[in-house]
């Protein structure tokens, strides 16, 4: 049988990793500034949660929603302190596309609503509803498509009175990436968040923060949201919950009240998800991850605003991208091969850097010196 072949590629097999590097079936060691798509939030292999998965897989590592779970109960716990939203209610799940999925059901269940509001360059996930929200007709399947949602243009704050002035009854939802991943990099500003808290206050619709990519302190707080200072309806979080376990969860406001059948998984929160996302939670506390994020990501950033060849250095923690001018076009694919350094990207020129939360200066020092390396080679060119 062969591959259903929907993924470029890199030739290279990754064989090891642990902490910030990886290493392939030749024995060659990577820096690893990509994460898996930013999914490596504590570092590859981490002891403590190599230990926890397997003491887990040891004792039971599968069970079904429909018997009482200490674990699940455990996490909520800790998610609601770590994340300083103790009062929310926890459904788990097993993807981003997943739980955007759930989320944009739920706010229709609650107000009874259809239509949702999106953002240009928006991404949410590959699924019915997500792909729908997704701004990128490429991948949206004709059996997905729906006049229920409304694009408007991103950070403008005078787009989204007047569509709420014109439609706000109908509105059952507003989706937002704190910091849009695929998208590029671009940062929703305070004002646009706190706008849509007060128009969805003022109307009966649900604030959703997609935070799969730029939540989970990846940041520098733990959701990219909270910069902001107002509460969303509805979190959702999936990427670096389970530093690569298959783990995901939507947290929900108390006045959005559950009820039986409502909504449902066979794979969310299992036991072995929680003991990874919990192992994830302890170390982030353990380690000052979130406070790292900050720290490591704004040392990063100013040192690439330094780089007079890079253009629109953005981003905020560990969640930067800049733009890439034509005349360095091979940089991306230089730092992979030359300088064994992961990256990520987004059409057309930019480079995403999205490590590990654990990243330490050495590390950020190595793709500066390999970046300016390349940047006097392509001058000379
Ligand atoms: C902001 C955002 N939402 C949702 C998703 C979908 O997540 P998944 O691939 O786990 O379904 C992604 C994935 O890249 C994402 O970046």
């Amino acid at each position: 049988m062969k591959l259903f072949d929907v993924y470029p590629i890199n030739n290279i097999a990754i064989v090891k990793a642990k902490g910030s590097n990886v290493w392939d079936d030749k024995g060659e060691q990577y820096l690893d500034l990509y994460g898996g798509h930013a999914v490596i939030s504590i570092g590859h292999t981490h002891p403590h949660y190599v230990e926890r998965i397997t003491n887990q897989l040891n004792k039971v590592g599968f069970y079904s929603n429909s018997v009482k779970m200490p674990l699940q109960e455990e996490l909520a716990e800790k998610l609601g302190t770590i994340s300083g939203k103790p009062d929310y209610q926890l459904f788990l799940i097993s993807s981003g596309a997943e739980a955007n999925e759930n989320a944009l059901k739920l706010a229709s269940f609650y107000n009874g609503r259809k239509k949702i509001i999106a953002f240009k360059k928006s991404f949410h996930g590959r699924t019915s509803l997500a792909v729908a929200a997704t701004d990128n007709p490429s991948i949206v399947a004709p059996v997905n498509q729906t006049s229920n949602v409304i694009f408007l243009p991103f950070n403008d704050v005078a787009a989204l009175e007047a569509c709420f002035a014109e439609q706000g009854s109908e509105i059952s939802s507003v989706i937002i990436e704190g910091i849009q991943g695929v998208g590029g990099i671009n940062v929703a500003s305070e004002l646009f968040l706190q706008t849509i808290r007060r128009l969805c206050d003022a109307h009966g619709a649900v604030y959703i923060a997609d935070s799969v990519q730029c939540g989970y302190g990846r940041s520098g707080k733990f959701f990219s949201h909270d910069f902001a200072g107002v509460n969303a309806d509805i979190y959702t979080m999936a990427k670096g919950m389970g530093n690569g376990f298959p783990v995901a969860g939507i947290i929900i406001a108390p006045h959005l009240q559950p009820k039986h059948g409502m909504l449902g998984t066979t794979f969310g929160g299992n036991h072995l998800a929680c003991a990874a996302a919990l192992a994830v939670l302890e170390v982030i506390e353990k380690e000052n991850l979130v406070q790292n994020a900050a720290e490591v990501g704004q040392y990063l950033m100013d040192e690439l605003k330094k780089i007079p060849q890079l253009q629109n250095v953005r981003g905020r923690g560990l969640m930067i991208g800049f733009d890439v001018p034509e005349q360095y076009k091979d940089l991306r694919k230089n730092l992979l091969w030359k300088h064994r350094i992961f990256t990520g990207e987004a059409k057309p020129n930019v480079i995403r850097l999205l490590p590990s939360l654990a990243l330490r200066k050495k590390d950020a020092d190595q793709l500066l010196e390999a970046i300016k390396e390349e940047v006097q080679v392509g001058a000379e060119a």
